[in-house]
């Protein structure tokens, strides 16, 4: 979708559709209210009547209000003024998408981006807008044979904004969201991929092809040959149930000189986890193929941070594999030494994420990176603890724990942080290997990211747990490209401190 920034008055707008706001109860906007006059009380002897009570999300069409250009007025209920706040603003702006792409209007203005949201400036609410916009119009129709698209869908959308010096920063927010949405929609169709096509494999030709279109970017692939020399044996042995070889691709974009320290993001990548001869029980089991969730935003991501060009090196790593029972898998009892040296006791072939991660991270010390962070699908203790909101963070490093909860905030992308004291290393204590790969149901989320800690000890380290953002079960099942905003976000200020000094 193609989007703008105006600044300019509603009844001058020669466009197929003008969206304005109306509060609750039946009080019309500032913008409404210029409509109104124009048009001799045409709206509000409407809502005298009753039809629009202004609660959230309502939705009027009317056709050829009198003095008005455009063809079409579209009233957006916005509930109580003074309740209007983030959620609701991005609820208002993803509905009135949707109205709009199945009303026939290809273009619209919209005066939403002036709605008072507390605490935050013109620039956040267009960023929202177009993120909201990208999403609300989003499909995944690839393997539908019979497509069912709208026909004539909303191809252009114009915010306005309250004066002329705003322009500029309307501009940068497009500019911004259109990155991290480009980023998004990747994240979301190759997750949404079923797990008979997206294999590790998959994921690696996804990977060159975005490649393929950057400069900046360019691409490394270690199969099960490579990792054998290398000694990754813990995440051989978790493929190895599987009949699809484990493949793990590093995309590197280097927007800095050689000597900046990387930032390197890996990402999980599980292209299936039926959990192994641990098996999981059958109901929701198709949900597994989400769990390369993390392998699926560190692409988008790698999308995002190369359309913006970030004056930075990021090195991305998805960590490709597929957790299968069979006569060849890894089994619970065995015990198998780590490319970093360190033993494990596989308690549980079900806690594979760790398995793979654990080697992922000791790889990447030879980046001598200046951070890392990996994003996973990992635990299900996660959506317990935190339902389906927000990404767990967890981290010994402060700085970048307020570092990534900062930039969370700044995208609305929600994370919240818990903790990752020593106490609980005592759950994956084993009595015959240097540790346990499951720590019991007390604090799972926590006692996961304690293993991947021990294998993090030479650089800065973050861990993020998308078990419960990363897709939406249910009627409305899909991915949701999350925390793609987040982490553009927190490579974004990284560039901005990167530039000042
Ligand atoms: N991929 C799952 C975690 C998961 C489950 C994410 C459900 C989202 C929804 C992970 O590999 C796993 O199976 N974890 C186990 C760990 C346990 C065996 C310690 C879990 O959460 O049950
Ligand atoms: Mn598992
Ligand atoms: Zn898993």
């Amino acid at each position: 979708m193609e989007f703008g920034v105006k600044s300019g008055s509603p009844e001058k707008q020669r466009s197929a559709c003008i969206v304005v706001g109306v509060f609750e109860p039946r009080r019309l906007t500032p913008v409404a209210e210029q409509l109104d006059e124009v048009s001799e009380g045409y709206i509000s002897n409407l809502i005298r009547r009753g039809d629009l009570e202004g609660k959230a999300g309502q939705m009027l069409l009317l056709h050829h209000v009198p003095n008005v250009l455009s063809e079409r007025v579209l009233l957006v209920g916005c509930g109580k003024e003074r309740e209007l706040n983030e959620r609701q603003y991005k609820q208002i702006v993803a509905k009135t998408i949707q109205t709009l792409n199945e009303t026939g209007s290809m273009e619209a203005v919209s005066f939403l981006t002036e709605l008072h949201v507390r605490g935050r400036d013109t620039y956040w609410k267009v960023r929202q807008a177009v993120e909201a916009a990208n999403n609300s119009v989003y499909t995944f129709l690839q393997l539908k044979t019979k497509k069912g698209e709208p026909r004539r869908p909303l191809r252009k959308m114009v915010f306005n904004v309250p004066t002329r010096r705003d322009l500029t920063l309307g501009e940068r927010a497009i500019e911004h969201a259109q990155a991290i949405s480009v980023g998004v929609k990747v994240a979301k169709d190759v997750a949404n991929m079923p797990p008979n096509i997206c294999n590790p494999k998959y994921l690696n030709e996804q990977a060159a092809s975005l490649v393929e279109q950057y400069d900046t970017l360019s691409l490394e692939t270690i199969g099960e040959a490579k990792m054998a020399e290398l000694g990754m044996n813990s995440y051989l042995a978790v493929g190895r149930g599987s009949a699809n070889e484990s493949i793990m691709t590093i995309i590197s974009h280097k927007g800095a000189a050689d000597d900046q320290a990387p930032i390197v993001i890996v990402g999980k990548g599980i292209t299936f986890d039926s959990g192994g001869i641990s098996i999981k029980p059958s109901e929701a089991m198709d949900e597994m193929k989400y769990d390369m969730g993390g392998a699926a935003a560190v692409l988008g991501l790698m999308h995002s941070v190369a359309a913006l060009n970030l004056p930075l090196n990021v090195i991305g790593i998805l960590a490709g594999c597929e957790n299968m029972p069979d006569a060849d898998a890894y089994r619970p009892g065995d015990i198998i030494t780590t490319m970093s040296g360190q033993t494990v006791e596989v308690l549980n072939t079900d806690a594979e994420g760790r398995m793979v991660l654990c080697d992922a991270l000791t790889y990447v010390e030879r980046y001598e990176p200046d951070t890392v962070i990996d994003v996973a699908t990992l635990t299900g203790a996660c959506v317990i603890a935190l339902g389906k909101h927000a990404t767990a963070v967890l981290s010994s490093h402060n700085p970048l724990a307020h570092e990534i909860i900062n930039a969370s905030e700044q995208s609305s992308d929600k994370a919240w942080r818990l903790p990752l004291w020593d106490e609980y290393q005592e759950q994956i204590e084993s009595p015959f290997a240097d540790m346990a790969n499951i720590g019991g149901r007390p604090a799972g989320t926590i006692t996961a990211a304690c293993f991947l800690s021990r294998f993090t000890k030479k650089y800065n380290w973050a861990h993020l747990d998308i078990a419960g953002t990363a897709w939406v079960g249910g009627a409305r099942k899909g991915a949701t490209g999350r925390p793609v905003p987040m982490l553009t976000q927190y490579l974004m200020n990284k560039a901005n401190i990167a530039l000042d000094e």
